[in-house]
């Protein structure tokens, strides 16, 4: 297993990571006594990397009445997703990360937390799911899973939803990277993008990042992928704009540096993640679908 805290392990599992492979892996393997924020530490911990790297990334969408989250794991992001939705789903293929989430957020009444079988949205329904979520886990599924889920958002996300998807790159690099944080090799942001077109999508932007080890200067390939889709009549549709970002990680310096400038405030441990957005979702119950 790779040692850096900074990104998931690579696993003594099948180089491809297979449903069945993920399953065993987060479900049995992964030593989740950290809960995942092991893998924030390299922004200065979970609370900077989500104000200084995710929600700059997806605040055209959210609050959100109804928050659907792919690949949960024991919560990291689903924290703040529930701070900013009237109805959160969590879903992911680990019982174990499901069982963990179910536990976390016990007194949250709003989150539903379901096992799947690593490819089914059934428990969503139809036309329902406002904003779509996965950030860090379908890195790790291969083409035939990124499909599943797609074509199955397709249905279920509302007229005006949009989905935000963290995905693998390796597809679309010329030449095989040393470190793959386990990616799926069978995916490219162009196999994403025709793919989500073909299923009825608008995609309206990608981001091409690195991931890893690229802060200190290795691994600068682009192996990750942001793409955020919207339904076609969406008032978010227009072609879609693209841009290579190889200053992804060496940004994680800065942000480490300046986020406890402006956080970090209260009675709390630097990785406590509880210590979220807070009282957006008190406003949320005035919002309303036109
Ligand atoms: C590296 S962890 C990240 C968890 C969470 N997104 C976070 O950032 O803390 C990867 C997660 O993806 C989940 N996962 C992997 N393959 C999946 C699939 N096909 N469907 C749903 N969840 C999946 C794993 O069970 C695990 O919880």
């Amino acid at each position: 297993m790779s040692s850096r805290a900074s990104s998931p392990p690579e696993p003594e599992v099948g180089r491809v990571p297979s449903i069945r492979d993920n399953e065993r892996l987060w479900n049995k393997k992964y030593d989740w006594s950290r809960g995942g924020s092991e893998w924030s530490s390299l922004w200065g911990g979970v609370e900077s990397q989500w104000h200084w790297v995710i929600f700059p990334r997806i605040h055209s969408f959210v609050p959100a009445l109804n928050i659907l989250e792919i690949g949960a794991g024991f919560g990291r992001w689903s924290e703040y997703l529930k701070e900013l939705s009237t109805s959160l789903v969590l879903v992911d293929v680990s019982e174990r990360c499901i069982a963990a989430c179910r536990a976390r957020f016990a007194d949250d009444a709003h989150v539903s937390c379901h096992v799947n079988d690593g490819r089914s949205l059934a428990m969503a329904e139809d036309e329902s799911i406002d904003f779509a979520f996965s950030f860090d886990s379908l890195v790790h599924v291969e083409q035939d899973v990124i499909e599943a889920y797609v074509s199955q958002l397709e249905r279920k996300l509302a007229p005006e939803g949009a989905a935000f998807l963290h995905h693998s790159n390796l597809a679309g690099l010329e030449r095989g990277v040393e470190h793959t944080h386990w990616r799926a090799p069978s995916v490219s942001a162009e196999s994403v993008r025709k793919f989500a077109e073909d299923a009825g999508f608008v995609c309206v932007a990608q981001e091409l990042i690195n991931f890893g080890d690229s802060h200190v200067g290795r691994g600068q390939e682009l192996i990750d992928c942001f793409t955020v889709l919207c339904r076609r009549g969406s008032p978010s549709a227009r072609p879609t704009r693209m841009a290579e970002n190889p200053d992804f990680m060496p940004q994680s310096e800065l942000i480490t540096k300046l986020a406890p400038l402006y956080g970090g405030f209260g009675d709390h441990e630097e990785e406590d993640v509880r210590v979220g957005p807070g009282r957006l979702r008190r406003f949320l119950p005035r919002m309303r679908r036109s």
